[in-house]
């Protein structure tokens, strides 16, 4: 199972000053040395996080694939056929969401057509589908070899029943019964499981990815059809906490050796 590793967060701490740290091409070389197999990372339209400088600058410099999360936009298409990432997810994009909200529309008109520039330009093509027969059906048809399924339902689910997500002040609008959640959650995991052993032998190379965390990871990385799961915000969140001890000494010795 590959691990991809969503680096949007080191940008967002980033822009929060609007300066050069911390540096995303820096974390990008961590990941490498602790053995992250690729990096993905979001150009949105906002580019709220993740800027082109950044795009042009990581696919020059990572050593390793880099898969870029976009929306069906010509502008964005532009901008990747000339840096050739690894691969492009192709997601959903609302302006005013904090995080990419269910899965892409099939149907979208442009769909075909951004398909295949991107796959006419040499670069790997996955659709970021929410879990279900029919939509693996129509990525096969739309001629791609890549899918990742959406986890953010499973996620929310399995925050929600698990965790004090539930009574804080940014919870979800969803059941508030552990036995309803429970049976929900349940039936999400099996989507996923009876959605990613289809698309396998559909030959569909199947990743998965969105709202993973430290607890809930296990049980989608359990399911053996998967080949990669990209998780981002669960890892720089913990890496906040198990790194600030250390930054918090490393500048009591720089001020201790100042005296
Ligand atoms: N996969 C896709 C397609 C995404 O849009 C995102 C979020 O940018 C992720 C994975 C990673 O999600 P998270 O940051 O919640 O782990």
């Amino acid at each position: 199972m590959r691990l991809g590793l969503n680096i949007d967060h080191i940008a967002t701490l980033r822009e929060a000053r609007k300066i050069h740290e911390p540096d995303v091409l820096e974390a990008i070389f961590v990941a490498k040395n602790t053995g992250v197999d690729l990096i993905t990372l979001h150009l949105r339209e906002d580019r709220r996080h993740i800027h082109e400088d950044d795009v042009a600058s990581i696919i020059k410099h990572a050593p390793m694939p880099v898969n870029v999360e976009c929306a069906i936009d010509p502008e964005i298409t532009k901008i990747l056929c000339a840096y050739h990432p690894f691969k492009v997810t192709l997601v959903p994009e609302k302006r005013a969401e904090i995080t990419t909200e269910g899965g892409l529309n099939l149907e979208h008109p442009q769909l075909p057509q951004v398909i295949e520039t991107y796959l006419d330009h040499g670069i790997e093509v996955a659709l970021f589908i929410d879990p279900g027969l029919e939509n693996l059906e129509r990525a096969l048809e739309l001629g791609v070899r890549v899918v990742e399924l959406h986890t953010g339902q499973f996620s929310n689910l399995y925050n929600t029943l698990y965790s004090n997500f539930k009574r804080h002040k940014n919870r979800l609008d969803l059941p508030q019964d552990n036995t309803t959640l429970k049976r929900m959650l349940d039936q999400s995991l099996q989507e996923l499981e009876q959605s990613a052993l289809a698309g396998k032998k559909m030959g569909l190379e199947m990743c998965a990815g969105h709202g993973l965390n430290y607890f809930s990871a296990g049980l989608v990385a359990r399911i053996q059809s998967l080949q990669e799961l990209n998780i981002g915000h669960a890892i720089i969140a913990r890496a906040v906490m198990v790194g600030l001890a250390r930054a918090i000494t490393d500048m009591q010795e720089v001020i201790r050796r100042a005296r």
